[in-house]
């Protein structure tokens, strides 16, 4: 099939360009769209054909269940049932990067929930998904626009390198403001699971909902019970570029130093402009400035992806924190290292 890249251009005539894509979802076909966390692969929920579609052109397996996007928060009574804290999050989060899990209605086919009896949630704030949304009068299931397995799309670029020839339209909207996917969290009776995290924060959460727990699959990917995963998503290698990413838990002289004594080979280095004169080789993959996690979430797929197009066989990543805002990228490079953390401390404090 042949693919159509379509570009917004912020005049009038986006409308006639959404209008297109709307009739392209109303009528089963698949669109990649740009949100505010990461690019989807948007298909009508109330399709089953579609939800099939998507995951044909992902290879994703059928057990790993999609969120379904609605244009306001309200729209979730006709599919799913919801509930008062369902509302008080949806009034401070939605439209917006969270995701919530309800029970889902039967209009909502199983292929989308892959046989669950819950549906996940979400408005996208990005004007162009919401549009999308509302024009094409249907809810929108949409994973992540990448093939399955490897970093999220950030930008439209991104998703022609995966989806050129499977799906039926790209409409590029330029970059992703957040650069990580949405926070999911299920409900509880006294408040709410964190199950992926993302830009609405533990802290955040917990302003709204009194407890906050955050599943223990989050933190220790190792530890997902395969068998029964609270989200499916958890059990997957995930996030991968080709390149192998190796991840550090060291201080950074000594992080520095590790990298700096490796042998030869094309490898690559993230790093915050302001650390990179550390390194004495190796390719920069600057990851903005130091402490700024924002600019660390914002361009930790699109360096994962590079790293790839550089031809590097290797990237040395330092352990974020497992807190606040970097708790979501530490939860997607952790994966992206295949779920192994090297521990280095300073010897020198011995001698
Ligand atoms: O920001 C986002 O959430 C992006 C944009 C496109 O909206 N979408 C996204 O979708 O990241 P996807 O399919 O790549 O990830 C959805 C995650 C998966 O880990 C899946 O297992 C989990 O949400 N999920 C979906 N429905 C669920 C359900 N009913 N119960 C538990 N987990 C669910
Ligand atoms: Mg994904």
């Amino acid at each position: 099939m042949t693919t159509e890249f379509l570009t917004i251009t912020g005049t009038p005539a986006d409308e006639d360009v959404i209008a297109k894509a709307a009739e392209v979802i109303r009528s089963g076909g698949l669109v990649a769209i740009p949100t505010e966390t990461v690019y989807g692969l948007a298909g009508s929920a109330l399709l089953e054909d579609s939800a099939r579609k998507i995951y044909a052109a992902k290879g994703r397996p059928a057990d790993n269940p999609l969120i379904v996007h609605l244009a306001k928060p309200e729209d979730a009574e006709l599919y799913g049932e919801t509930t008062p804290l369902y509302y008080r999050l949806a009034e401070r989060f939605m439209p917006g990067p969270l995701t919530i899990i309800l029970k889902k209605k039967d209009n909502i086919p199983d292929t989308v929930t892959a046989g669950g009896a819950t549906a996940a949630f979400r408005c996208p704030s990005h004007p162009i998904a919401h549009r999308l949304i509302e024009v094409s009068g249907h809810p929108i299931a949409a994973p992540s626009a990448n093939s399955s397995g490897f970093p999220s799309p950030t930008n439209a670029l991104h998703v022609k390198a995966d989806m050129d020839g499977k799906i039926d339209m790209i409409l590029n909207g330029g970059e992703c403001e957040i650069g990580v996917e949405s926070t999911v969290v299920k409900l509880n009776d006294d408040g709410c699971t964190i199950l992926r995290p993302g830009a609405v924060t533990e802290d955040m959460l917990a302003d709204v909902c009194g407890k906050v727990t955050i599943s223990p699959a989050v933190i220790e990917p190792t530890l997902v019970d395969e068998k029964n995963p609270e989200s499916p998503g958890m059990k997957y290698k995930h996030y991968s570029p080709t390149a192998e990413v190796i991840l550090i838990d060291a201080p950074l002289d000594v992080f520095a130093d590790h990298v700096n004594g490796r042998g030869a080979g094309k490898y690559g280095v993230f790093t915050p402009a302001d650390e990179a004169h550390l390194y004495t080789g190796g390719i920069m993959l600057i990851t903005g400035e130091t402490d700024n996690a924002s600019q660390l979430s914002h361009s930790l797929f699109t360096l994962l992806r590079n790293a790839d197009e550089l031809g590097l066989d290797t990237v040395y990543v330092r352990c974020p924190p497992k807190s606040g805002e970097y708790l979501a990228v530490y939860n997607r490079i952790v994966r992206a290292a295949g779920c192994r953390i090297t521990k280095l401390r300073d010897n020198r404090e011995n001698n």
